[in-house]
């Protein structure tokens, strides 16, 4: 049994299991290259599951162990974490939780661990559960995008975090290899 730990920030409701057409995503590809080296799969989201979502997370196929906590929690008895991927979360914090989401997220990683942040910039649809903001252990979802711009987000994340590669277009923004400072 490999000891190294993965951590996923904000599963959702669409990927409590991985299904083919996922594997065109950068998430899933890297996933699975840690699950073929039997690493330690975590993923945590603070929002409300319901019974049968929270029983579909226990069997998924990809999932380890499930923290239903919030990144700017402070947790106990769980690893620092070697890897983890942050995809499509940070465009629906709070802005006031913005720095304190990077703080918890530095807080929960290892010195020499390796991340990968997806923002989307878009307006998202949303009228669509995916784009939903949940208050912790909050029933009812509502639509949230904080509108943080891009350079607003860089500012925010390089006082703890470097990377080696930044991609970006109008409405996205993915940094590869994301290192603690
Ligand atoms: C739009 S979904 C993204 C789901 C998935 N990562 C994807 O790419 O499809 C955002 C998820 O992040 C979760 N989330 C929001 N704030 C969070 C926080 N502070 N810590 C952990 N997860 C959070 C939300 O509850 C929600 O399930």
């Amino acid at each position: 049994m490999s000891s190294k730990n993965f951590l996923y920030i904000g599963i959702g409701s669409q990927n409590i299991n991985l299904k083919p057409k996922d594997f065109e995503r950068t998430w899933a590809q890297d996933l699975m290259l840690k699950i073929n080296d039997d690493w330690n799969i975590w993923a945590c989201d603070p929002r409300y599951y319901s019974d049968k979502m929270l029983k579909a997370i226990e069997n998924s196929n990809w999932i380890d162990h499930f923290l239903p906590l919030d990144i700017c929690d402070e947790w106990s008895n769980v690893p620092l974490f070697d890897a983890w991927n942050c995809t499509s979360v940070l465009e629906h914090v709070k802005k006031e939780k913005a720095n304190n989401f990077i703080v918890g997220l530095r807080s929960k990683v290892s010195y020499d661990s390796m991340g990968y942040i997806h923002i989307d910039l878009s307006d998202h649809n949303l009228t669509h559960e995916s784009s939903i903001y949940y208050e912790k252990k909050d029933k009812y979802y509502r639509s949230y995008l904080n509108k943080i711009t891009k350079d607003e987000w860089l500012n925010i994340i390089d006082k703890h975090f470097v990377y080696s590669r930044c991609k970006s277009t109008l409405d996205r923004v993915s940094l590869y290899d994301v290192k603690v400072k």
